[in-house]
């Protein structure tokens, strides 16, 4: 099974912003919840790694990959009974994180305060496992179309993308790529020109701007377009919500609406995860998983791109030349900036 920790480095990265102790106080999601089914399942997040696992009562537990007894880590261990269980001398911790067995010694010994775990906060929102290192200081950005029985969410894997989740953020509020990444999808090398970007408050939640853009619709797009026609006018928006959530929103004339979730979580400087949550007010009748093919397709096209940058995105904006065009991308990373200052 694929599982968040495949492609996890062995040696993780975070001299540049990953360690940053601002950032631990952020949401990021790691996991769907259905890989968590009970686990345990090992991620990483911020350069720490992390085992989570479902408990008998259904919660999720997180915590430190590393038993205190001798330091193995519980990921390769099994749940039993929603305890997870050490896999190298069967130390066992219940649901929130507290052992309540050590096998060698005789059960009426206590067991010693610092042998439970440190649990870390989490929980789960959109078919996501979110965790949070440190103490929130604000929540998961609100997709109201969760709630709207017109609109279905469709969740997609877990992946882990070899870039940093400075550059997949900076990608997925810029525009001006569509034309050159996005050619065997959507792009239009004919369209290149970006009108003038006025950023705004979108809806509380996502800063960023509404736009225009005529796109390719090629036949493997009508699934997810519900059109035949070979080139659409999209009516979209994109914005971001600190550090690294990303929501663009595309409206077709026939009225369709397509929301598309977008999440980079740094597992270190220049490793992430990548997931993209979609919603949509179609009639249901294509399957989710055809409906997203097309997406999963554009996804792909930012990877292979990205990927060959090497190293974080410089995270002052003199670092690196902008276009008028680049405003959202620019203003995400002054806001960055500002955040890992404190
Ligand atoms: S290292 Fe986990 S039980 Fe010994
Ligand atoms: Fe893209």
């Amino acid at each position: 099974m694929t599982t968040p920790a495949d492609g996890i480095p062995d040696q993780l990265r975070t001299d540049v912003f990953a360690a940053n102790p601002q950032l631990r106080s952020y949401w990021y999601a790691v996991a769907r919840a259905t890989d968590v089914a009970p686990g345990p399942v090992g991620v990483a997040v911020l350069g720490e790694r992390l085992v989570l696992w479902r408990g008998s009562r259904g919660a999720i537990t997180a915590a430190p990959d590393r038993c205190p007894h001798r330091e193995s880590p519980l990921s390769p261990g099994e749940v039993e009974d929603g305890c997870i269980v050490c896999p190298y001398h069967g130390w066992t911790y219940e649901e929130g994180g507290r052992c309540v067995r050590v096998p060698s010694s005789d059960p009426g010994t206590p067991v010693p305060s610092k042998a439970h775990l440190r649990t870390v906060h989490v929980t789960e929102r959109y078919g996501l496992v979110w965790v949070c290192l440190g103490e929130p200081v604000a929540g998961i950005p609100e997709i109201p179309q969760d709630d709207d029985p017109s609109f279905r969410r469709i969740n997609n894997p877990v992946e882990v993308w070899a870039t940093s989740a400075t550059r997949m953020t900076d990608n997925f509020v810029d525009i001006t790529h569509f034309p050159w990444v996005h050619t065997g999808t959507f792009g239009r090398r004919q369209s290149t020109f970006v009108p003038k970007v006025e950023l705004e408050d979108l809806d509380g939640f996502f800063f960023g701007y509404r736009y225009e853009v005529e796109v390719n619709n090629p036949d493997h797009a009508s699934v997810t377009s519900g059109s035949t026609a070979k080139v659409l006018t999209r009516q979209m928006s994109s914005g971001f919500n600190l550090p690294f959530a990303v929501r663009s929103t595309v409206a077709y004339e026939t009225g369709l609406e397509h929301i598309i979730f977008m999440l980079s979580t740094p597992i270190d400087d220049v490793t992430s995860y990548f997931t993209f949550v979609i919603w949509r007010n179609d009639d249901f009748s294509v399957s989710a998983e055809e409906v997203i093919q097309f997406d999963r397709a554009i996804g792909a096209e930012d990877k292979r791109m990205l990927e060959r940058i090497p190293g974080v995105l410089p995270i002052e904006n003199t670092g690196t030349v902008s276009a008028p065009a680049d405003k959202a991308s620019v203003e995400w990373r002054r806001r960055f900036g500002g955040l890992l200052k404190g």
